[in-house]
C-alpha cells in the first residue's frame, strides 16, 4: 500500500519527495497589474519546504483572463523577475513549484477587466449573482489564446518554475468550453463532447509542444478538473469519465481534482456506489497519477483520500496551520490548529481576499 511519505516520479521525470501536495490558493496578494508582492513571497515561503509539490494560486495568461484583483499574472515577460522569485522561495528545501494557469473566461467582471470585453465560448452569462453577458470569442481570439497558454508556459520555464498546472476546473474558460452551459457553439468547438473538448486538446497540445521544445527535461504539465456542474444544462461524472479517459491518454504528468469534500458523491443514480474520486481513479486505472483534495483536515482523512488517489492536496488546513504537513509528518497531529479567528489574519499571512475564500469554504473553522 502507498505511504505519504513516498516519492513518486512523473512522466517527464520530476520526482517528489512525498505524496502530499500544497492545493492552489490564490493569495489576492499581488499589485494590480498582476506583479508578485513581497508579502506574497513571504506568505509561500512561511508553507513551503515540508510539501512535495507546491501549486501556486493562479496566474492569469493575458489581460482579459483576470477572474479578480490580487490575481497573479504570467500575461508579460514582466512579471518573470516577480515569478522567478516566487519560484526560488516554494523551491526552498525541495519542495516542488507549479504554476497554475488560466483564462478566467467569463468567470470576471467589468470593474475587474477594466474596460476590456468579458470574453466566452458563448453569449451566455455564468451562472451566479450579478453576472454580466460575454463576448463570443472568434475563431482568431481562440487561437490568440491557446498562443498565450503557450506564452504563459515558456514564462513558467524561464522562471525556474518545475512545472505547470492548467486550470480545467472551477467554471473558468477551459471548463467553459467542455460545458453545455457555457458553449453554444456550433463551430468545430461546440455540439458533441468530441468537439467541446477540442480547446482542451488544442491547448494541452499546444503546452506540451511548448514544454518539448523549451524546457529542461523533467518540467511538468498536470490538469485540473472538476467533476460536475451544478447548473442545468451542465455535465456531470459520466462526462467526467470521458474527459478523464481522454486526458489520461496525453503526455500530461498528473490529473488533479477540484472537489469540495474528497469522498464527495454524484447525484447520478447509476454512480451512487462509490466517491466521484473512486470513479476518476479507477477510471485511470494507474495510466496518470490523480491529485486529490477537499476537506483533507487530519491523518485519518489524507489515507482515506490517497486509497483513491496518488497525492492528496491540502487547501485551507494550510491556511490555519503553515506547518500542517510538518505536524503530520513527525507524529504531532495534536498540536495541529483546526480553527482560525479573524483578528488572527495578519499573523497567518493570509490576505483579506484570500481570508473570504476560505471563511466561505469553511465556515466552521472560523471563530
Ligand atoms: C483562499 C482560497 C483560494 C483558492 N484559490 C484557488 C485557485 O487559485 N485555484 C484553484 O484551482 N483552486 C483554488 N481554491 C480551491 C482549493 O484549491 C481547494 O480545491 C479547495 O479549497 C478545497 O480544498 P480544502 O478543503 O483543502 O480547502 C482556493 C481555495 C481557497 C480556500
Amino acid at each position: 500500500m502507498k505511504q505519504f511519505t513516498n516519492p513518486i516520479t512523473f512522466k517527464h521525470g520530476l520526482t517528489i519527495k512525498n505524496r502530499i501536495a500544497i492545493a492552489p490558493m490564490t493569495t489576492r496578494m499581488s499589485y494590480f497589474n498582476g506583479k508578485v508582492t513581497n508579502d506574497e513571497i513571504n506568505y509561500y515561503a512561511s508553507r513551503t519546504g515540508e510539501t512535495g509539490l507546491f501549486i501556486t494560486g493562479v496566474a492569469y495568461i493575458q489581460p482579459d483572463g483576470i477572474g479578480w484583483t490580487g490575481e497573479l499574472g504570467v500575461h508579460s515577460d514582466d512579471c518573470i523577475p516577480g515569478l522567478s522569485k516566487l519560484a526560488a522561495a516554494i523551491k526552498e528545501n525541495g519542495s516542488r513549484a507549479i504554476l497554475q494557469i488560466f483564462h478566467a473566461g467569463r468567470m470576471t467582471n467589468s470593474q475587474t477587466l477594466q474596460g476590456l470585453p468579458i470574453v466566452a465560448p458563448s453569449k451566455v452569462p455564468a451562472n451566479r449573482p450579478n453576472a454580466e453577458i460575454s463576448k463570443e470569442l472568434t475563431i482568431e481570439s481562440i487561437e490568440d489564446i491557446i498562443q498565450n497558454f503557450k506564452e504563459a508556459t515558456r514564462r513558467a520555464i524561464l522562471s525556474g518554475f518545475d512545472g505547470i498546472e492548467l486550470h480545467g476546473a472551477n467554471h473558468f474558460l477551459l471548463q467553459q468550453f467542455f460545458s453545455p452551459h457555457s458553449n453554444r457553439r456550433t463551430d468545430k468547438y461546440g455540439g458533441s463532447l468530441e468537439k467541446r473538448y477540442q480547446f482542451i486538446r488544442e491547448v494541452v497540445d499546444a503546452v506540451l509542444a511548448t514544454v518539448d521544445e523549451l524546457a529542461p527535461q523533467n518540467f511538468i504539465v498536470g490538469y485540473r478538473i472538476s467533476p460536475r456542474e451544478e447548473t442545468t444544462p451542465g455535465y456531470n461524472l459520466e462526462e467526467t469519465l470521458w474527459l478523464v479517459d481522454k486526458l489520461a491518454d496525453t503526455d500530461l504528468d498528473y490529473l488533479h481534482l477540484s472537489l469540495t469534500y474528497f469522498h464527495g458523491k454524484t447525484n447520478l443514480p447509476d454512480y451512487q456506489e462509490k466517491s466521484m474520486l473512486q470513479y476518476i481513479y479507477e477510471t485511470i486505472n494507474g495510466r496518470i497519477p490523480l491529485i486529490s483534495v477537499g476537506q483533507i483536515h487530519t491523518r485519518k482523512d489524507l489515507e482515506a483520500a490517497l486509497q483513491h488517489s496518488d497525492i492528496a492536496a491540502i487547501g485551507s488546513a494550510i491556511l490555519l496551520d503553515p506547518h500542517w504537513i510538518q505536524k503530520i509528518l513527525t507524529h504531532q497531529d495534536d498540536s495541529i490548529r483546526h480553527t482560525m479567528s479573524p483578528i488572527e489574519k495578519d499573523t497567518l499571512q493570509i490576505s483579506d481576499g484570500a481570508f473570504e475564500f476560505l471563511a466561505a469554504i469553511n465556515p466552521d473553522r472560523i471563530l
